[in-house]
Formats: C-alpha cells, structure tokens, sequence
C-alpha cells in the first residue's frame, strides 16, 4: 500500500522553508565538492516517488544517481536489512567469516556474465571495486599498462581517477592524476563518431586509434594488463556503443593475453533490462565491477573475476568494512528482487520510455539524439540538429524546469540528460516523465 501519491504534488514553492534552512546550514559545514543541482532535500520515499521536508512529492528519475534499483525503501530490502542489523552489523569479512558474504558470493559466481566459477573481493563503492580490479590485474597479468577510454568515469581514488576521464575538474588541482602505466583511447560515441562512421556500417574502427597508435608507439602489447571499459558509458553521456566495439576489445585482449574489465558500476544490476549491461553485446569479460545499484542504496562494491583470475595470496587486498554484513544481506534480498521481476520491468518500462522520448525528439529539434537500453536512457540537446552544437546551458535549464514541474533527474556529458529512475518505474509514471520533460523542453526552447 502505497502512502505517498503517485504523481508530483506541491503543498510550498520551491524550494520550501525547512529545504531552505538545511541548505543555508550545509552551506557552512558540508564540503562544497559536491555539486548540487537544484535544491531538494529528501524527507522519505517510496517505489519512485520522494517527498521532501516540507511535503512536496517527486516522481525520482534520478534514484540517487542510479543507485536506488528496487526503488527507495523497499519493503523486502528494509525487511532483509532490519533481519541482519539486529543480529550482527559487523565483522569484518577480510579476518572473519560470515555467511551472508560467502551467500552473496555464490549468487555472484552463478549470475556473472562470465564462463565458470568466479570470485567476489568486496569493498564499499564503486571506485574501491575499480581499485580492486586494476590491482588484480596488474597482479595476476604481472604487467604494467591499463587502457581506458575518453569520457569515461571509474571513480575518483587516486587508482580509479587514474582511469577516469570525463571532466578536467575531477583532476584539476590535484597534481599528477594519472598512474603511470595507464593510457586513453576514444570510445564509441555513434552521434558524433570520431571517425565520421554510421553504427550500420562501422566496425568498431574508433578504435584503430588504440590498436594503430597506443598499442604501437605507447605500449607494448606484451605488457598490457587489461583494458578497463563501461558497457554503457554513464557520466560521459548516456553513450551506446555498437556490438562490435565490444566484441572487438575482447578479440583484442584475447589476441595480447590481457584482461578485459567491465566496470558495471552504473550499467549494472538490471537497469538496462539485462542484469548486466554487457550481455547485451555478446561478450564475457575477465573482470566485472560492480557498486550503485547492487544493494539498493547501502554502500556495497564487489569486483568478481573469474576464479583463475583472482587468486592472490592473504593481505595482498582487503578492506575493513568491505562486503559489510547489512549490505550484503540487502544486496541478496535486490538480486532476488531484480531476477524475480526488476530487470524484466526495466525492459518492458524502458522501451516504453525510449519510445516516447522519440516522439519527442519528433516534435522538438534541440533534441538531438535518444539513445539508450531500459532504464538507461540519454537524451541529448543540440541548438542545431546539423552542426551538433551541445546545448549545455539548455539541458541545465531543462533540468531546472523538470525539478520545478516535480521531476527528479540529472545530466550527464556536456549536454545530455539521463534518466536512471528506480526499476520499479510502472509506465503510468514514465507517462509523466514524458509529459514534463516534453512541457520543460517546451519552456527552454520558447514554444
Ligand atoms: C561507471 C562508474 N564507475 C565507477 C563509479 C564510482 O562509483 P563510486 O562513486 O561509488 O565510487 C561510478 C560513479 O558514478 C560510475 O558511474
């Protein structure tokens, strides 16, 4: 039984008093890293709808940054959390036993999107499980060099940052960002492909520039560890990449002897209508990393490798609070949930999405591409659908309008929008989304 409404509701402007006084006091004492877009400040939610602390209600196509999978608070994750929490909170799984980390293991070895047995190392975000997977690598290849690509985002800890790169500001003002070692390639950005390619025609030949350049004048093959690469590319804009892209990097790897690591981290636990993204591609990595979505909005982060793969000796790689008991209990309880009906709904609801942000794109020419895989989807905003010019300040406005009209959803690239809703998303309320980001693209480009 649901108790919040189903649709956006506003009992104050926006944002109301009581947003407004804890805003002007984390303004004095919360790092001001973050960047905040427009001012909600969360009280509950329920399934894909939020309110916030002074009662306005919120359709969430954000979910936490893609975090929120079964929705916020779902009854049987907050069962199994409640279930855990009052028999043991910690441990400390890398000096101790506990079942619900070696249960979750085994569900992660049976679902991974890879031949055979595998491993699960457990840490508590996305970035520690990057770090896990380009420390295994490097250890179990004993080889140097990473590759990873243009636009894309692993995290923000010296290792993982090393393989991030979307925005100069994540490195800028930090000294030398990069670990030697690593190197970038383009990814498969079909809208505006590097190499002036259609997806129907191409064969993957962005990536000429890795295998004719990199792999020729920076890094010996012999020497490359792996390539670390997201099945979808998230932060750097929502971007699908052709099969092919995919396939190619596995050949390729296959070819030098190195690893190919999928960071799953935002693509992952069933948003794209698959539980992981990179099934859609016909590919099986080595390495796959996960975090976000896997436990529902307790911090989990698990990189599983096929078990030949991950074996390292004792202390070569641990964390304290690593694979945490409470999160483990609620990333069993969403994985069930995901496989019960999650991911089939993120297909069925997601094709409806995409379906009707192409009769958008119809109607509105700052669209200038949808694009995207269940609940996974990109919306890009051009000034002219010819030259492509990114319309940065246009999507942040829409952004802007769509809080106004009591949607929750973010940017990604320059100038995309993304929607990451809950997979509990029902197509009544990827109706609504429809309708305001129609009337907020409306607004923004004066009709
Ligand atoms: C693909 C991908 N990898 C890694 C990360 C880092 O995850 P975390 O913020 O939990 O460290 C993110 C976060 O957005 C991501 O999208």
């Amino acid at each position: 039984m649901s108790t919040l409404p189903q649709s956006p509701h506003f009992r104050t402007a926006l944002p109301g008093p009581n947003a407004r006084a804890i805003i002007e006091r984390d303004g004095h004492v919360v790092s001001p890293s973050y960047t905040r877009g427009y001012p909600f400040v969360i009280a509950r939610g329920e399934g894909a709808m939020v309110e916030d602390v002074d009662g306005n209600v919120f359709l969430d196509c954000a979910a936490g940054i893609a975090v929120n999978s079964t929705g916020h608070s779902h009854p049987e994750v907050v069962a199994a959390i409640v279930e855990q929490a009052g028999r043991y909170l910690h441990m400390s799984g890398t000096d101790f036993y506990y079942e619900p980390q070696v249960r979750l293991a085994e569900v992660l070895s049976a679902a991974a999107p890879m031949p055979g047995p595998s491993r699960s190392f457990f840490g508590n975000s996305g970035a520690e499980a990057n770090e896990a997977a380009i420390k295994l690598a490097r250890y179990s290849t004993k080889r140097p060099f990473l590759v990873a690509f243009l636009g894309s985002f692993h995290g923000r800890t010296m290792g993982a940052l090393s393989l991030t790169a979307s925005r100069s500001v994540q490195r800028k003002g930090f000294g030398a960002t990069t670990a030697p070692g690593v190197f970038h390639a383009p990814y498969a950005e079909c809208y505006r492909c590097p190499v002036r390619l259609t997806p129907d025609s191409c064969q993957a030949e962005c990536l000429e520039y890795l295998e004719d350049k990199v792999m020729v004048h920076l890094v010996s093959p012999d020497e490359l560890a792996a390539i670390v690469v997201e099945p979808i590319q998230g932060e750097g804009g929502y971007l699908v990449p052709p099969p092919q892209f995919h396939q190619r990097l596995r050949a390729l790897t296959q070819q030098y002897g190195s690893l190919l690591i999928v960071d799953e981290v935002q693509a992952g636990m069933g948003r794209t209508g698959k539980l992981f993204a990179i099934e859609h591609f016909g590919v099986q990595p080595d390495i796959v990393t996960m975090a976000k979505g896997i436990a529902s909005g307790l911090p989990l982060g698990v990189a599983t490798a096929r078990a030949g793969v991950m074996e390292w000796t004792p202390g070569a790689h641990a964390s304290t609070f690593g694979g945490n008991p409470v999160s483990c209990a609620a990333a069993l309880a969403t994985i069930r949930l995901l496989q019960e009906q999650l991911v089939a709904n993120a297909a069925d609801v997601g094709g409806y999405l995409l379906d009707g942000l192409r009769d958008l794109q119809r109607k509105h020419a700052l669209i200038g591409d949808v694009r995207g895989k269940g609940l996974m989807i990109g919306i890009e905003l051009v000034r002219d659908r010819t030259t492509k010019v990114r319309a940065t300040a246009e999507r942040d406005r829409v952004v802007d309008e769509a809080f106004a009209r009591g949607l929750l959803i973010l940017g990604a690239g320059r100038n995309t929008i993304r929607l990451s809703p809950p997979l509990v998303l029902t197509r009544a309320q990827a109706r609504i989304a429809i309708d305001i980001l129609d009337q907020s693209i409306g607004v923004v480009a004066g009709h």
